[in-house]
């Protein structure tokens, strides 16, 4: 063969690609049970008989018969040699052709082989230990679970370990290679002593690394995990993954929890769907792993401050990827608990009641920024500034130009709301509010604050005759509003403004979406209301006023006419500079 190691790099290759992922890009899909069905690209079909199994990389077709792996696939459909087919997925996959590559097909065997040897030692080694069986006892793992998840033991002293795989005829090299073992003075040791090992498996269930806690109480670290190899990846490894998989429907998507006792505790209680990105960030590539089932998995991680930061940059990641219909959903465990920890405390209905009333991404997200809002301690408008402009450089994050659109529109009106509310502790609510006004579009501005000011006074008729003399003095832009202007203006102590019920419609429907007065004092309203009569509003007609005066000032320059002008220029750039 032309190239060594042809074959390793192909069992990587199918390893990491889903063959379902190949053949919807030609047709869609559907999941039923185990196996994606759809119509048969090879032959013409009403019905859909044609299959596809990832957990065994091969699809068939019930109807004409085809079936193979992937290479067939690519090789039949395209009408192209096997070496293309090879190439081809070798640039899905991003795995490289086998010049570059440093692992041979030997080696790959081996290092599956040794790994299923050394997981059997493990499992063999646990109910002859006698701490290794009392900490299994404390920590809830019964039989049952620790053959689940072939859970085993690393015994302290591990020359037996070492005799018994070079009794199996495995050499140093071989050994090293498996990533259990270091290498100190050409004498090898093992990583993991006198701890409870759990086996890391591929999606088709072949180990492909461990985890190993230690029981002593003092353990340092806390967890050991074998180091990344040919076979295992962290970034696209979860914990628990080949079960849970399975076991996915729309009712029960993937669980995202932090550790391994996690996974295997909700599994315990009947959570079968949970996985575990075991102790490295989680990345794109785990995401897609979980939305290659579940289009809402739910991320449940511990509920300290460490596990809730963690949702959050879980949910800031996810951001960069949303398609339609795909997003997460996060819970949160009260306390400090972790699944493992509240499962044992809890009755197994309330880790049922936290899941059904897991939150939104954009409710959780949302409910991170109003944290931050109400944690600020000096709310000046350059703090909020900056607050909303995070908030905002995440959104822009979202690639997606639909959902991104979506998530601004509705993260302004959250924003718009929490102002609403008017607290009147808050002595800079005013301010924000403010500024929330000057930011709307140029050309959309005057006629939003135009609607703002008879929302004002058609929600609160009572500040109508406070204000009767600056209504006078004004003029609006929108001649349904100059209509209603002048009705008010007719009957300011009235509340009955005549036939307007369509222009109070039009009038809610475009400030309402800015502002809401529950809960808000009068005075409150009042000032809202003169912010936006000064900032605006009037400005129009200060800048008539004001060519009027400098006329006046040029016709014939007195104490007068100065003062006048000087005064109406003064207001009228202290608006200009609000208006920055
Ligand atoms: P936790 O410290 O939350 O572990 O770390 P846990 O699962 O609750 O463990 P117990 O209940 O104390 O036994 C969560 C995960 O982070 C990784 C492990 O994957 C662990 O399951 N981790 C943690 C490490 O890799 N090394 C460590 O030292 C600690
Ligand atoms: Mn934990």
């Amino acid at each position: 063969m032309a190239y060594s190691g042809l074959n390793t790099v192909l069992s990587l290759m199918k390893e990491r690609v889903d063959l379902s992922q190949v053949v919807r890009r030609d047709v869609a899909l559907q999941k039923k049970g185990r196996e994606f069905v759809g119509h048969c690209p090879f032959h013409n079909e009403k019905t859909g008989s044609f299959f596809v199994n990832d957990e065994k990389g091969t699809f068939y077709c019930f109807g004409c018969g085809a079936s193979g792996d992937i290479i067939e696939y690519l090789t039949r459909k395209n009408g192209i040699q096997f070496m293309q087919a090879v190439e081809i997925l070798s640039e899905i996959s991003g795995i490289k052709l086998p010049e570059k590559v440093q692992y041979s097909n030997d080696s790959i065997h081996k290092q599956q082989n040794i790994l299923l040897k050394i997981m059997e030692f493990f499992k063999n080694a646990l109910p002859m230990n006698n701490d290794a069986v009392e900490y299994c006892k404390k920590r809830d793992l019964v039989q049952e679970i620790i053959d689940r998840f072939s859970i085993g033991y690393a015994p302290k002293d591990n020359t037996s370990l070492i005799n018994y795989l070079k009794e199996a005829t495995f050499s140093h090299d071989d050994i090293l290679n498996s990533g259990v073992f270091l290498e100190k003075d050409g004498k090898l040791i093992c990583r993991f002593r006198d701890r409870i090992m759990f086996p890391v498996f591929n999606k088709k269930g072949e180990p492909i690394a461990f985890g190993g806690r230690g029981i002593q109480k003092d353990a340092m670290p806390k967890y050991i995990n074998s180091p990344e190899t040919a076979i295992f990846q962290k970034r696209e490894t979860l914990y628990g993954y080949s079960v849970a998989f399975k076991n996915i429907s729309k009712s029960n998507p993937f669980i995202l929890v932090e550790g391994y006792m996690d996974v295997v505790m909700m599994s315990k209680y009947g959570f079968n769907t949970a996985v575990a990105s075991m102790g490295t960030a989680f990345s794109q590539q785990h995401l897609a792993k979980l939305w290659q089932y579940s289009d809402e998995p739910i991320v449940c991680l511990d509920g300290d401050f460490a596990g809730y930061n963690a949702m959050v940059k879980v949910a800031i990641l996810a951001l960069s990827y949303l398609q339609p219909g795909k997003s997460l959903r996060f819970c949160q465990i009260p306390g400090n608990d972790d699944p493992d920890s509240f499962l044992k405390s809890h009755p197994k209905t309330e880790m049922e009641r936290l899941l059904s009333k897991s939150e939104n991404l954009i409710d959780f997200l949302w409910g991170h920024f109003a944290r931050n809002f109400a944690e600020m301690p000096n709310k000046t408008p350059e703090n909020i500034a900056k607050w909303k402009k995070e908030i905002f450089a995440y959104i822009d994050e979202i690639q997606n130009s639909d959902i991104k659109a979506l998530y601004k529109q509705d993260i302004k009106g959250r924003i718009f709301a929490l102002f609403g509310k008017g607290n009147k502790t808050d002595s800079h609510f005013n301010e924000y509010k403010k500024s929330l006004l000057v930011q709307v579009d140029k050309k959309e501005k005057m006629l939003l604050r135009e609607a703002v000011l008879l929302y004002i006074l058609i929600s609160r008729p009572s500040v109508i005759p406070v204000v009767v003399e600056e209504l006078a003095s004004i003029e609006f832009s929108d001649k349904d509003f100059e209509h209603l202007r002048h009705s008010l203006l007719e009957n300011p102590y009235s509340q009955d403004f005549g036939n307007v019920g369509d222009i109070v419609s039009r009038i809610k429907q475009l400030a309402g979406e800015f502002v809401s007065f529950n809960g808000m004092q009068d005075s409150d309203v009042m000032e809202l209301w003169e912010n936006v009569f000064e900032l605006g509003v009037a400005r129009k007609r200060v800048a008539d006023d004001l060519k009027v005066a400098k006329s006046e000032c040029v016709a014939s320059l007195d104490d007068i006419t100065w003062n006048r002008f000087k005064a109406l220029k003064l207001g009228f750039i202290r608006n200009e500079n609000r208006e920055k």
